[in-house]
């Protein structure tokens, strides 16, 4: 029964204390199941694409910790490997693809998109069947700006110098870039929601470098696009925006892009953030790092925003994804202190 997942709730914009947790990249490699598992697997995009292996994965940290949601074992550069780009993930080097030109932006279709993409739907249709009814089974995808970042540098890099540079140089080519992911991605999130996802997750994690122009048209304005197409089709279902790094311009984002609840980095102050609250449901935004440390630095993490933003819709979470050298320990701690929290 959907009304027993107190995440919907929360995304209503009621209040729920305890607050729901859950972390980004819960699934990964802090998890021995996970390194495990991924040794069976061969590439990392074929246990993307390996249903059995992928629910497998997915439903591990809710075995674990018992979160209040799971999200989808997949990577924001699906969509364009299934644009046909090719793309590769190094051990130890993060993801490799071949740097697309200007003109095979203008070349670039969709034909085979969904049928690529089929793996990810029959993973997302096996999890809801799995999942405990009360856990909220999370979609998501790279928000156009980010995955065109990886697509036109070929790997990541400290400041998306060469995505900027593009952008401004070949300013028709970029604009057709944003349109094409913004169109496919929001064809990828209707479908993950057909498939059972109750709430999708746009990650937007490099619009911090961006200048102020900049941000509105290849930030604020693709991820509205997505929001109006999944709105259209599913107008109950929440969408959860990350403008990681956005600053100041967390402000207006949930306005401007049409997003129901706002995930924010750590950078964010807990005042802030409480002010953001009044628009609707946060989600974060303890800094990762604190999680690693553990101890006291952790407890006082936890504290703070459970203090500052506990009176209002919260989604526990983490400022950005878990670090691999994360000991589970603390994370089972930050559970426990979330879980027996009293006001
Ligand atoms: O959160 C989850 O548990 C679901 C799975 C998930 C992954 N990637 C799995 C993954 C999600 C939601 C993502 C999102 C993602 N992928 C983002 C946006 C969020 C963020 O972290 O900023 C980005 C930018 C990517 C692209 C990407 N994928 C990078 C830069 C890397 C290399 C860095 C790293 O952490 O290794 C990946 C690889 C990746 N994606 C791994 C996992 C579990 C590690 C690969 C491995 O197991 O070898």
């Amino acid at each position: 029964m959907p009304g027993k997942r107190i995440m919907l709730d929360v995304l209503r914009g009621e209040p729920v204390f305890p607050p729901p947790i859950w972390m980004m990249r819960q699934a990964g490699r802090y998890l021995p199941e996970y390194r495990e598992t991924r040794k069976r697997a061969g590439s990392f995009l074929d246990l993307c694409y390996d249903p059995d292996l992928a629910v497998e994965v997915t439903l591990q940290p809710i075995a674990r910790f018992g979160f209040d949601a799971s999200i989808l074992f997949s990577d924001i550069l699906v969509v364009p490997n299934a644009l046909g780009r090719d793309v590769r993930f190094e051990e130890g080097r993060g993801p490799m693809l071949t740097p697309i030109s200007a003109s095979e932006i203008a070349g670039l279709t969709g034909d085979l998109f969904h049928v690529n993409l089929e793996p990810v739907y029959e993973t997302v249709r096996r999890l809801r069947a799995k999942l405990p009814d009360e856990t909220t089974l999370i979609g998501f995808c790279g928000a156009p700006w980010t995955v065109a970042t990886y697509m036109i540098a070929g790997q990541g890099t400290p400041d998306q110098a060469p995505a900027r540079l593009f952008a401004y140089r070949e300013p028709e080519a970029f604009a057709r870039l944003l349109k094409v992911l913004a169109d496919h991605s929001a064809a990828y999130l209707i479908r993950q929601i057909e498939a059972g996802a109750d709430v999708v997750q746009i990650f937007d994690s490099w619009s911090g470098v961006l200048d102020e122009p900049s941000f509105q048209a290849f930030c604020v304005e693709p991820v509205a696009e997505i929001a109006r197409q999944v709105k259209a089709v599913h107008p109950d279902v929440p969408v959860i925006g990350f403008p990681k790094g956005a600053g100041e311009r967390y402000r207006d984002y949930r306005s401007k892009t049409g997003i129901t609840g706002l995930g924010l980095d750590w950078t964010v102050p807990l005042s802030m953030a409480k002010e953001l609250q009044l628009g609707g449901a946060v989600q974060g935004n303890l800094d990762p790092l604190r999680l690693v440390a553990g101890g006291k630095a952790l407890a006082d993490g936890v504290d703070a925003i459970l203090r500052r933003l506990g009176g209002g819709p919260l989604i526990f979470n983490l400022g950005h994804g878990i670090t691999p050298e994360t000991p589970i320990a603390h994370v089972e701690a930050m559970v426990k202190q979330v879980r027996s929290a009293t006001r």
